[in-house]
């Protein structure tokens, strides 16, 4: 089983918005997802979707207890959504992470917040990734300058990096109100196949973890993302 988190110090970076999307586009029995945010979007969106072959748990009391039962009751993943702040619970489920995600907008706000994250995951020495999400369009397959630049001050400080983006998308926020994951919403849409790219990124770094011995995963998954 693998613990995905889902962190970001900075608000409205896209934490709850990946989750659920990523979770949408897996078989629902394979996924367990926790709300560890009182804020409780993903808690929300899991309520809209109205579906309950897909598993929603709270952690806000903690995630343990939480990920050991789910073990036990054979789930694949663990998606676990995080509030926008360095709180126990946060720590706590980056301990137990496989691997973080850290989505972060190419804006100076986002890029400046995401090294606290960062510094956390080093501490306790887990594999990270930050995805840049809320990005403006590709132009012919052309990233925009503002991610580009982005790009380039996280590869300066050696952030393991997602090649792709996830481009700013109305499918992205109107497929969450209906309940829904852009795959269900339009499986032909661009936003479907930015999410089904993250997805192959984030498998695939989780094989190399997994192959992994001992303090060596944080490099392994570097080389993967
Ligand atoms: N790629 C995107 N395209 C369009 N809208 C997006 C995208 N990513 C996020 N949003 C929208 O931006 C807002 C913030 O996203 P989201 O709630 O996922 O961020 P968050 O990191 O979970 O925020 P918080 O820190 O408050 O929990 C939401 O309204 C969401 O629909
Ligand atoms: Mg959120």
């Amino acid at each position: 089983m693998n613990v995905l988190v889902f962190a970001a110090r900075k608000g409205g970076s896209g934490k709850s918005t990946l989750t659920a999307h990523l979770a949408a586009s897996r078989p629902a029995k394979s996924c367990l997802l926790i709300d560890c945010d009182p804020q409780g979007s993903l808690t929300l969106w899991h309520k809209l979707r109205n579906n309950e072959e897909l598993t929603i748990r709270s952690g806000l009391r903690g995630v343990g207890e939480i990920i050991k039962s789910a073990k036990k009751e054979g789930f694949e993943w663990v998606m676990i959504d995080t509030p926008p702040n360095m709180s126990s619970i946060v720590t706590e489920a980056i301990r137990a992470a496989t691997m973080v995600v850290i989505p972060a907008r190419p804006t100076v706000f986002d890029l400046t917040s995401v090294a606290e994250t960062i510094a956390l995951c080093r501490d306790v020495r887990k594999p990270y990734a930050v995805v840049i999400n809320g990005a403006p369009a590709k132009r012919e397959g052309v990233e925009s300058p503002i991610v580009s630049q982005a790009r380039a001050g996280l590869s300066s400080l050696n952030v393991p990096l997602w090649h792709g983006q996830i481009t700013n998308r109305t499918n992205f926020a109107l497929s969450l109100a209906d309940g829904e994951g852009v795959r269900e919403y339009d499986a032909s849409s661009f936003a479907a196949a930015e999410i089904a790219g993250l997805w192959t990124a984030i498998e695939k770094s989780v094989k190399v973890i997994n192959g992994a011995s001992g303090g060596s995963t944080g490099v392994m998954h570097k080389v993967a993302a």
